[in-house]
């Protein structure tokens, strides 16, 4: 049996922060944002708006265009590394949130890969014969961005997308997904402190050490060749080539990474969903946003093959194919 996703939706919070803003704030430009990054602005949340009301008005948006009720799901799992609180888990406060009363609930961290892993799982528990599944990609990546550091604040931005998963009527609905994970390169994205290894102190924030910190240029360099390859396994794995794809919903970290997978499969770029301009780097909730949007406007129709590959932090990199 497949999986399907039934409905989609997402959320940004209100409040925009252009590259102009960024000008006055370190010492950047919006020429060189743009042309290093493809962004030119992004969402930040207001204050005291945390990940699960992100999450929250994504999901309703995803349960009311699949027409399931939140009583109806049996599991929610929220993709995020900007969750409310280290415990309990943001997909309770989701659950309770939404009165989802039968459903199971957990958070899954895998960064940017977040909504794929998540999505994976899902369709493990759908075949195992769970009903209805809330998959839900939620980060408020600006409280772990250091606003004084010009390499990496004017990547991230806030937002949530959501999917309603169940299983598929006909042979259509998810392909297949395909997870990888190396820690040998863990150093090259993290938020070094504020978790076990490195408890809140003086000296760490201090050192502003509960910020993300990045060697951008090494990780381009392996986001663009695990990308590939990744993508590569997927449609190898379904028989398909790059002219079977509709639709690419990519993680949006970088428009000129998108450009240098795009051209090493020989995929048209103008099949590629692009969000990052308008909500930059969103972490898990990168996919699931520009999902939504595909979807909304009829990029993605019945019957269109979308493939999806993101890549991020630990280091972790994922796949996937689907049947809409
Ligand atoms: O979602 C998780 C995965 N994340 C990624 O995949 C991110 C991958 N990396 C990237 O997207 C890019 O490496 C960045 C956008 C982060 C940086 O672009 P780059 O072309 O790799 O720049 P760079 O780090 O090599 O820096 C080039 C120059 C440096 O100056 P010098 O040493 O050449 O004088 C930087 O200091 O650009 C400077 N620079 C900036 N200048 C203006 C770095 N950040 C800025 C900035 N504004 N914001």
């Amino acid at each position: 049996m497949k999986s399907q996703i039934l409905g989609t939706g997402s959320y940004v919070p209100e409040r925009v922060l252009t590259n102009g803003d960024l000008e006055r704030m370190v010492a950047t430009s919006d020429t060189w944002i743009i042309e290093r990054t493809g962004i030119r602005e992004r969402r930040v949340v207001a204050t005291g708006q945390a990940c699960s009301d992100l999450a929250t008005e994504a999901a309703q948006q995803a349960l009311k265009h699949a027409g399931v009720s939140a009583t109806d799901l049996g599991l929610i799992l929220i993709a995020t590394c900007t969750g409310d609180t280290p415990l309990p888990s943001t997909a309770c406060e989701v659950q309770e949130r939404l009165g989802a009363t039968q459903a199971a609930a957990c958070d899954i961290n895998a960064a940017c890969c977040g909504f794929l892993y998540a999505l994976a799982i899902a369709d493990a528990y759908i075949k195992t014969g769970f009903r209805h599944i809330l998959v839900v990609g939620s980060e408020v990546m600006s409280v772990i961005t250091d606003w004084t550091d010009r390499s990496t604040c004017v990547l991230f931005g806030d937002g949530a997308g959501a999917a309603v998963i169940g299983p598929s009527e006909n042979e259509d609905g998810v392909l297949s997904l395909h997870l990888h994970a190396d820690g040998h390169y863990s150093d090259l994205i993290a938020v070094p402190c504020g978790g076990s290894s490195c408890p809140p102190s003086e000296k760490s924030l201090a050192e502003r050490l509960q910020f993300i910190k990045m060697k951008g240029n090494e990780t381009f360099k392996i986001a663009v060749k695990t990308m590939e390859g990744a993508i590569r396994e997927a449609l190898s794995a379904n028989n398909l080539t790059v002219e079977d794809v509709d639709v690419f919903v990519p993680h949006q970290a970088n428009i000129r990474i998108l450009k240098a997978v795009s051209q090493r499969l020989g995929l048209p770029f103008s099949k590629t969903v692009i969000n990052l301009d308008r909500f930059g780097n969103t972490s898990a909730a990168s996919i699931p946003l520009a999902l939504d949007e595909a979807v909304k406007d009829g990029r993605i129709q019945r019957g269109s093959i979308v493939l999806f590959a993101a890549f991020g932090a630990g280091l972790t990199w994922a796949s996937g194919v689907m049947r809409w």
